[in-house]
């Protein structure tokens, strides 16, 4: 299992610290495609410069069946075997997760079940939570549920601003990401109940 499709959906930075672990020899992995549902997603360029191929699948009028569908065609064609969600803003049908069982994983901006959703990290400090950090996990029909496979604690320092959190969390999500993305490759863990164990 090393193909993998990414799916973004602006900036790209974890896709591009995933990209760089396999250009840099850290990660055995290959990147087959690079997906995003906006045109102007600064990762798609980024990919396209890597030599990478990028695709951009628009939403505009379709529903999430007709999209998702247009996504699993997408990825099959290019025989992904594990979808990395890189910042990828849309919710996933469970005709997607089906598709792909136990084979998508996504990032969040939290210590799930802590803040799930849109604007984590905002949610983290309107909380005045001390510790904050990111969270890999497998994508299942629920909205940033699925089992954990790693996750980064980083403190709140006092004088944070939301840009200030962001960065420190970031720098632990492109670390995590790509050690998450080659522990599944491994094959070497179980899934009992909601914990992921490695073997
Ligand atoms: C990252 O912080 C990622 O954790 C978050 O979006 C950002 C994308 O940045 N994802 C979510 O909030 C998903 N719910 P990037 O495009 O630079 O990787």
């Amino acid at each position: 299992m090393r193909r993998l499709g990414i799916l973004i959906s602006g900036r790209g930075s974890n896709f591009e610290a995933i990209a760089a672990n396999i250009a840099g020899g850290r990660l055995e992995a290959e990147i087959a495609v690079v997906i995003s549902n906006r045109a102007d997603a600064p990762g798609l360029e980024v990919a396209r410069s890597r030599g990478l191929t990028a695709v951009c699948i628009p939403s505009k009028g379709l529903d999430r069946l007709e999209y998702d569908r247009l996504l699993i065609g997408e990825l099959q064609k290019h025989d992904v075997e594990l979808v990395c969600l890189a910042g990828f803003m849309r919710l996933l049908s469970a005709q997607f997760i089906r598709a792909f069982p136990n084979r998508i994983l996504n990032i969040h901006p939290s210590l799930l079940p802590a803040f799930p959703g849109l604007d984590a990290q905002h949610q983290a400090l309107a909380h005045g939570v001390k510790l904050a950090g990111c969270t890999v996990h497998f994508v299942d029909e629920d909205l940033d549920a699925g089992p954990i496979v790693m996750q980064a604690s980083v403190p709140v320092e006092d004088g944070d601003t939301e840009e200030t959190l962001c960065a420190r969390i970031l720098q632990q999500e492109h670390r995590i990401y790509s050690e998450a993305i080659a522990r599944v490759l491994s094959g070497q863990y179980t899934i009992a109940g909601r914990r992921v164990l490695f073997t």
